[in-house]
């Protein structure tokens, strides 16, 4: 049985994509910016069915024990294999497993990579490149926006056009420019209650939302720049600004979206201040309570030290920039 298996990364959204224009299609109101991660990964083997005429899609729970999917994943799955199969013209059923090496629904782009992961796999069995210049396009079409930054690896931006938000996701710069790490506080591993895609439906109601999308495009100007010159200061003040305005159109949204725990707080409080004692460290977060610290790699051991002490933190993951899906020699089945 011929198998292939894929690595893809989630991302941490700098510049997020909050909002969709087209709901069928998954275009958004703004152009984000991402940095891919490299620890934070779904891992996806298949291979065509010799027999049956339906897929088989399962879900590694531990490394010797495969499951069926609950019905939640496989529905995503076959809707984004119907996808997937209408491009390639590949219409062979297929045994599918999948695995997150993070907690999933939780807020940690595990969508973003699930969905990267298949759409690469997908193309490298029907013989294409892992680079093949659809697959952006084709992730985001899976209804996780994000995904469309996640096939690529370092800063990504989506869509590459930010005038006329249209394009794949493009790379500005490989993750080895910029090595900075991603220590993430896991407040809570548990499904979250709200969506991303109910927090995309709700954000054109907050009433600061319109204000939101005139500022964003200087504001990723100057993120791509300070991406680009390696500038620290001006990244941790636009990043940290665009995920207090992403949560704040989420509280006031209708109906209102609270992402936040507590002890996201008060790591946010603890960055700030270790900013202000001179350390490269700056946080950002996605939809959910959990937490994204960047540092530079220099300041990192020592920004860890002391976050640690915080209390009301389930886990940490040390993550870092990385470069995007990978072939695997290893498989889930
Ligand atoms: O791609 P989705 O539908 O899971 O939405 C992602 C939403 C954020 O993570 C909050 C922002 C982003 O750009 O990743």
């Amino acid at each position: 049985m011929k198998r292939i298996s894929v690595s893809s990364p989630a991302n941490i959204a700098l510049i997020k994509y909050w909002g969709m224009r087209d709901v069928q299609n998954t275009l958004p109101n703004n152009a984000s910016l991402s940095m891919t991660l490299n620890r934070c990964v779904s891992r996806c083997t298949l291979a065509t069915l010799q027999r049956g005429v339906s897929d088989e899609i399962l879900w590694q729970v531990s490394s010797s024990a495969l499951i069926p999917a609950d019905p939640t994943l496989r529905q995503g799955i076959e809707r984004h294999l119907q996808t997937l199969r209408e491009h390639f013209d590949h219409w062979q059923p297929l045994r599918i497993a999948t695995t997150n090496s993070f907690p999933t629904g939780a807020g940690i782009a595990s969508s973003a990579a699930g969905f990267s992961a298949l759409t690469v796999a997908f193309a490298v069995h029907c013989g294409h490149s892992p680079q093949h210049p659809d697959l952006s396009d084709l992730a985001r079409r899976s209804g996780s926006g994000s995904a469309a930054r996640s096939v690529l690896g370092g800063f990504v931006q989506w869509p590459c056009d930010a005038l006329l938000l249209s394009g794949p996701a493009r790379q500005i710069a490989p993750a080895h420019h910029w090595p900075l790490h991603d220590l993430i506080a896991v407040v809570d591993t548990r499904r979250k209650t709200v969506s991303s895609r109910q927090g995309h439906l709700a954000a054109a109601s907050s009433p600061f939302y319109l204000t939101r999308l005139d500022r964003l495009p200087e504001r990723l100007d100057n993120l791509r720049r300070a991406i680009l010159e390696r500038d620290f200061d001006t990244l941790a003040d636009l990043v940290e600004r665009e995920a207090v305005e992403l949560h704040m159109i989420a509280m006031t949204s209708q109906p209102p979206i609270f992402y936040w725990q507590p002890a996201t707080l008060a790591i946010l409080a603890r960055v700030r201040q270790l900013r202000s004692e001179g350390l490269e460290v700056c946080a950002t977060i996605d939809a959910g309570p959990n937490v994204h610290v960047l540092c530079t790699a220099q300041d990192s051991p020592g920004i860890f030290a002391e976050l640690r002490k915080l209390h009301g933190i389930e886990r940490w993951i040390l993550d870092r920039a990385g470069d995007g899906p990978r072939l695997l020699h290893e498989h889930l089945f």
